[in-house]
């Protein structure tokens, strides 16, 4: 059996065609919890038809875009931010911010606490619990905030655990929060994947508390994670004129400008993907619920958390099995909190779903 210590990011591609022999053009990534359905028609046709676009500089204020993220997100079009990513903005936040100390959910994405890191401060988690099925105990949270605390990242549904936090729940956290001079940031990098956006976006708070930024992108709902464009949203006019002033200056290129004045505006697209991702997610959950080998916890978002309940598999094991037949999953065993009896997906085509389920239940 091949062994690796390493853990790979679903963007890893290149590191799995050397280590397991696969072509890289095989591999169906359910690890990257990105669209199956690729671009959207409308802005790939638009992106062709402006191919000579990245002969001149984008407008620096990239209005037209921030108009069409407005639109899309029923926001202020001065409280958005554009980004190369949701990447750069959690940097030049943190950046700004500079916390000494933050708390951020454990298990959680990792970017956030290098970025602290990285800043000279620490972070401290607060752990979700598996008896609650990673979801958090908004009562118990809150107890523990105090004015010692400078930042909260909330990942919102949260990577890996695919759980989320209604607004009305986060307005009781921001309350909190606001007694105690403590910012929040909130990833809503999968929101869209949400049976129902109201009920879990911030992104409406951000006109009635000036300690939130709410943060987006279009790498994994609009499958376009090489074009880098993320956005940020924001009512605090001190904090948007900082981030903009810290910035390089074009940092969104011509094509993905471009591109986002149009992929918001593909409403066949958009309820196309989240008609698939609805289905698939109940289908998958159903049968991973009836398995007597594992245990999958209730998915929000377009992925799902699975712990493993069979004393002779772990996560390594099927990782390497489902390698071996292209099919890429999340060995959790590297997150913090989990071990490697977890493992992640995301929800793909139906036939690919199947090839999955009938390779981990093998
Ligand atoms: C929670 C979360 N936020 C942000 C990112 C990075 O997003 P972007 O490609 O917009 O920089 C990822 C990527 O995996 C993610 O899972």
């Amino acid at each position: 059996m091949i062994t690796h210590k390493d853990h790979f990011h679903g963007s890893d591609l290149e590191k799995i065609e050397k280590i397991y022999g696969v072509k890289k053009e095989d591999i169906i990534s359910f690890s990257a919890n990105v669209n199956p359905h690729g671009i959207s028609p409308l802005m790939k046709k638009n992106i062709k038809d402006n191919l000579d676009c990245i002969s001149a500089y984008p407008d620096r204020q990239y209005t037209a875009l921030r108009n069409s993220i407005s639109n899309y997100c029923d926001c202020d079009a001065a409280d958005v931010i554009v980004g190369n990513g949701t990447t750069e903005l959690i940097s030049l936040f943190i950046k700004i911010l500079q916390p000494k100390k933050a708390i951020v959910l454990g298990p959680t994405y990792s970017e956030y606490e290098r970025e602290v890191t990285l800043n000279g401060g620490t972070t401290l988690y607060y752990p979700l619990k598996e008896e609650n099925d990673f979801k958090l105990d908004i009562n118990h949270f809150t107890s523990k905030l105090d004015s010692s605390i400078d930042l909260i990242v909330l990942c919102n549904p949260n990577n890996p655990t695919s759980s989320a936090i209604p607004k009305t729940d986060m307005r009781n956290i921001l309350d909190v929060c606001k007694e105690n001079d403590i910012y929040v940031l909130v990833d809503e990098t999968y929101v869209e994947f949400v049976d129902e956006i109201k009920k879990y976006s911030s992104v409406s708070l951000c006109t009635y508390y000036n300690n939130i930024i709410v943060l987006r992108g279009t790498s994994k709902f609009f499958a376009a994670p090489g074009l880098r464009l993320g956005y940020a949203i924001t009512g605090n006019n001190d904090l948007k004129k900082e981030i903009i002033k810290r910035q390089d200056p074009w940092s969104i290129n011509s094509l993905a400008d471009i591109a986002g004045q149009v992929m918001f505006s593909d409403t066949d697209y958009i309820k196309q993907t989240r008609d698939l991702i609805n289905a698939e997610k109940e289908r998958m959950y159903n049968y991973f619920k009836q398995s007597s080998k594992f245990k999958p916890f209730k998915p929000e978002a377009n992925f799902m958390l699975v712990k493993i309940l069979n004393d002779d598999l772990d996560s390594e094991i099927l990782f390497e099995r489902a390698i071996k037949e292209n099919l890429m999953i999340r060995d959790c065993s590297t997150f913090p909190f989990l071990n490697n009896k977890f493992f992640r997906f995301c929800f793909m085509n139906p036939e690919d779903n199947d090839k999955l389920i009938e390779c981990l239940s093998r």
